[in-house]
């Protein structure tokens, strides 16, 4: 070996070749299993012909799993928990700041904090591998496994493939064919729609005959708001 070649050798990792042709790697699987799914596993668009069950689709790995995470706060926080529902926003929010600032975060040199330093000063000496690599990369790993957990927990119920079962080109307007004017039924019927089921989780609605105000605590009066679209999605033999 020449010495030109021991130095390029141990020459940092660039952008390219090296980067761009793991990172490259990772994401050509990623779309691979993602083409296979989606060609596996699709929608049925028959319909009127063939309808299917209003169920169908429950524990079948769909895109909308991805948002229905953000919907299941709505169906637990509900009555006297309703207040944690702000948190539904800030989490995420955290979660996304904190992935974004990590190149950052990891610059604070933790190993030399008093009291906290000892851990991180043992890792930074351990031997370079595996085993150091899985630990600097331990916080990404946490983060998505829970949102992978959560993303399959919110949505495996969802019964993603009975949509079509009402929502088909025979149910006419509303249901598959948008309203004749859009912006006047946001307006007016919806609208309507809205205040005379509306309810909100918490809130009275109404008083018994002693004048006292009655709660509906486990908050599924709703209409058409993001409570009731959720149930839509879950239960929509209940919830329409
Ligand atoms: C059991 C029948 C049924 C099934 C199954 C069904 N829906 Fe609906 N859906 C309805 C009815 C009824 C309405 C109310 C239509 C209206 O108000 O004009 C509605 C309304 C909607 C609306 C409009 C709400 C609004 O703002 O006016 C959306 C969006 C929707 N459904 C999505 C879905 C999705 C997504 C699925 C499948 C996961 C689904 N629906 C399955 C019956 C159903």
């Amino acid at each position: 070996m020449s010495e030109q070649e021991e130095k390029s050798e141990k020459k940092q990792k660039t952008w390219w070749p090296h980067h761009v042709l793991s990172a490259g790697t990772v994401s050509i699987i990623f779309f691979a299993i993602l083409y296979y799914l989606s060609s596996t596993y699709q929608i049925p668009d028959d319909a009127p012909e063939m309808i299917p069950l209003p169920d169908e689709g429950e524990y079948i790995p769909g895109p909308e799993w991805f948002f229905l995470i953000f919907w299941q706060p709505f169906w637990f926080f509900t009555g006297m928990k309703k207040k944690l529902l702000i948190w539904t926003a800030i989490v995420p929010i955290l979660i996304s700041a904190f992935l974004v600032l990590l190149p950052f975060i990891h610059k604070i040199p933790f190993h030399r904090i008093p009291g906290i330093g000892f851990p991180f000063k043992k890792i930074r000496e351990m031997r370079k591998g595996f085993i150091k690599k899985t630990i600097y990369v331990l916080p990404v790993l946490l983060i998505g496994g829970l949102l992978m957990t959560g993303i399959f927990k919110s949505g495996y119920q969802a019964k993603l493939y009975g949509c079509e079962s009402c929502h088909n080109a025979a149910m006419g307007h509303r249901m598959y064919i948008p309203p004749a004017d859009v912006a006047d039924y946001y307006r007016v019927d919806r609208a309507r729609q809205i205040k005379v089921g509306k309810y909100r989780a918490g809130k009275s609605v109404g008083l018994d005959k002693e004048g006292r105000h009655i709660y509906d605590v486990s908050g599924t009066q709703s209409y058409k708001d993001a409570n009731w679209q959720m149930r839509h999605m879950y239960e929509p033999t209940f919830t329409w």
